[in-house]
């Protein structure tokens, strides 16, 4: 692992520690780079009323957001279980709107990263912010 990918995959690990999922129990972790080269991690937090639960990528954004940058070069998911913890669609679109159809998205378990992906490969077409300019 480079030191880059290693350094998220640290920090989504951290951030899946801190998960509120009582209701799933499936706690997930995401960090990301931004185009700034600083780290802004999530964690899922999930609701009695279920669909107001929200992702960890979401949560990701949000905490980019707040620190001022406004770029996502870079991104890890952190989830456990056998299958691959990949961004659900509309993450997918929430990723789209900081970031290229070429933005890098890991995909990891307890163990490491498992799988990487483009964003384009996960979400191919996308609508976004080029289609309102
Ligand atoms: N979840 C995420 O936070 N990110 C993903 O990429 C996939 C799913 C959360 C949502 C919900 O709290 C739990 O995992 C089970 O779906």
């Amino acid at each position: 692992m480079t030191q880059a990918l290693d350094e998220l995959f640290d920090a989504a690990r951290k951030a899946q520690a801190s998960a509120y999922a009582p209701y799933s129990r499936f706690r997930v972790g995401a960090a990301l780079r931004a185009g700034s080269g600083r780290i802004h991690a999530g964690c899922n937090v999930e609701n009695a009323a279920y669909p107001v639960g929200t992702c960890a990528e979401a949560g990701a954004i949000a905490a980019m957001l707040l620190a001022g940058d406004r770029t996502i070069a870079e991104i890890l998911v952190f989830g456990e279980g056998p299958e691959l913890c990949t961004p659900c669609g509309a993450c997918r679109q929430r990723l789209r709107e900081f970031g290229a159809g070429s933005l890098v998205i890991h995909v990891a378990g307890p163990k490491g990263p498992r799988a990487r992906f483009t964003l384009a490969e996960l979400l191919p077409h996308a609508f976004g912010p080029d289609n309102l300019s």
